[in-house]
């Protein structure tokens, strides 16, 4: 049995503005989701969603990446267990997650000779096909790791400050957001365009920020993303509700991470405050992880189990 994992991803700047070509800062965190591989008489596929076989429904991208690596191996029974800490469809890349650690697993069992840049690539081919038009980001930074400007692909160093992810449990969809934004931009386009154009000039800013360390600058960069997110309708009062309780109890930033709506906020704290401010998000209804960004992607974590 080999097992890999790859980790999930918050913005630190740029949603919806990378939509429209716009730079964005995204960075890996160490979230993870481990997939087990070994073979198998048949197609089983294990996660806390359940135990199914080839189901579209229910392991859509698990699926289409056993479909998609038949073309490169003789896969015919394959067992693969899924274990995430990632909460499913919640801005922090959990399906990337899988599919990227999936692809992986399956290469090294199979030895396909798929290259890191064949991992990213695939992935991304998976995540169009189950949600339409995705992004490259998430499974380019699941597999790469590390703080990434888009769309150059550039690694910037890593955030040396503990992260805290606020999720307020509230479905929301990328797909729903993303229309919302691009009616708004087609109905008000001098004033939206701007926004977005602000936007992705932070990421711009703030490249030289991350290489400095100066964290206070970058959170006061993130603050203002914050409020052009919620400028183009993408907040809600659950986000928000999280996002005060984080700066009020002494965050360096709080923003939005991913498409809103529901889903999560993120928060840059220092190295003693980050259990106060995960303690504030829980008191305001959020629930709170703790995490730090990773160069790693996805890995190699064990041959035999
Ligand atoms: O919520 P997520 O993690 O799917 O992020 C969506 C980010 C958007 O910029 C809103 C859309 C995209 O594909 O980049």
């Amino acid at each position: 049995m080999i097992t890999c994992s790859a980790p999930g991803k918050v913005y630190l700047f740029g949603e919806h503005a990378v939509v429209y070509g716009e730079n964005a800062i995204c960075c890996a965190v160490e979230l993870r989701t481990k997939v087990s591989v070994e073979k198998s008489n048949e197609i089983i596929i294990e996660s806390a969603l359940g135990c199914t076989g080839l189901d579209h429904k229910i392991h859509p991208y698990v699926s289409y990446v056993i479909e998609k690596m038949q073309q490169f191996a003789d896969i015919k029974g394959i067992r693969i267990i899924i274990k995430s800490e990632l909460p499913i469809g919640s801005g922090l890349g959990s399906s990337a997650a899988v599919t990227v650690a999936s692809i992986q697993a399956l290469n090294l069992l199979f030895d396909c000779g798929l290259s890191q840049e064949d991992v990213a690539k695939t992935a991304h081919e998976i995540e169009r096909m189950v949600q339409g038009n995705a992004s490259p980001t998430d499974t380019y930074v699941s597999t790469m790791g590390g703080v990434v400007m888009i769309p150059l692909k550039k690694k910037l160093d890593l955030i040396d400050c503990p992260i805290v992810v606020g999720n307020t449990n509230k479905f929301s969809s990328t797909k729903e957001l993303v229309g919302n934004v691009a009616k708004l931009k087609s109905e008000f386009p001098c004033i939206v365009e701007p926004i977005l154009s602000n936007i992705g000039q932070m990421s711009v800013l703030a490249e030289s920020l991350v290489a400095q360390g100066d964290y206070e600058t970058i959170g006061k960069l993130m603050n203002i993303n914050q409020g052009l997110l919620d400028s183009i309708g993408v907040g809600s009062a659950e986000l928000s509700n999280l996002v005060y309780a984080a700066r009020n109890s002494g965050a360096i930033s709080a923003k939005i991470t991913g498409a809103g709506g529901g889903g999560c906020m993120v928060a840059l704290t220092r190295e003693d405050n980050a259990e106060d401010i995960a303690k504030a998000i829980e008191n305001a209804g959020g629930e709170a992880i703790i995490t730090k960004n990773t160069e790693e992607g996805v890995r190699l974590e064990s041959l035999h189990g």
